[in-house]
């Protein structure tokens, strides 16, 4: 598998917001170094829940799916950093909480697939146009520099 510093898109769904896990997941991928570049917390629309999950018009779970979502609040998250779409996914576990292995978000969190607290984008193409359904260009911040960073640029490098 090659590296790749991607950006994704992913959402602490209302039943997290309502059992005070934030900042739990948050702290997860935070842990494993990635950055949040865009983060705001809203109570999606009709518009913006179908846009979202377009893919799913016409599953038998899309109305519920869809009134879940927009109870909101939501915690809208855009992350960045090295293979983040497919890493925050295996993070994430199965759609499922029943079959998620222990030690994902949804294993430990969550007890059955319609309150699985996140969701994350699975593809490249579904993380920008779900970023984009969320977040404008200027809602998003370049990852942060170091404490090392700021440390060279004042007083240069070690010798
Ligand atoms: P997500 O989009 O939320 O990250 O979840 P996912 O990729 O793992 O699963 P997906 O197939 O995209 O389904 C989206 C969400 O719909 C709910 N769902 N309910 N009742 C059902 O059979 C059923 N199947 C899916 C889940 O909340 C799932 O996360
Ligand atoms: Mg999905």
């Amino acid at each position: 598998m090659s590296e790749k510093l991607e950006r994704t898109f992913v959402a602490i769904k209302p039943d997290a917001v309502n059992r005070g896990l934030i900042g739990e997941i948050i702290t997860r991928f935070e842990k494993r170094g990635f950055k949040i570049i865009g983060m705001k917390l809203l109570k999606p629309t009709k518009e913006i829940a179908a846009k979202h999950y377009e893919e799913h018009y016409g599953k038998p779970f899309y109305e519920s799916l869809i009134n879940f979502i927009t109870e909101g609040p939501i915690v809208a998250l855009a992350i960045e950093g090295i293979n983040v779409i497919d890493i925050a996914r295996k993070m994430m576990g199965s759609t499922n909480p029943q079959e998620a292995l222990p030690g994902t978000i949804r294993f430990d969190f969550a007890q059955i697939k319609e309150c699985n607290v996140i969701h994350g984008s699975d593809s490249p193409e579904s993380a920008e146009r779900e970023i984009s359904i969320y977040f404008k260009p200027e809602e998003l911040f370049e990852a942060k520099k170091t404490p090392e960073d700021y440390f060279v640029e004042k007083y240069g490098h070690i010798e």
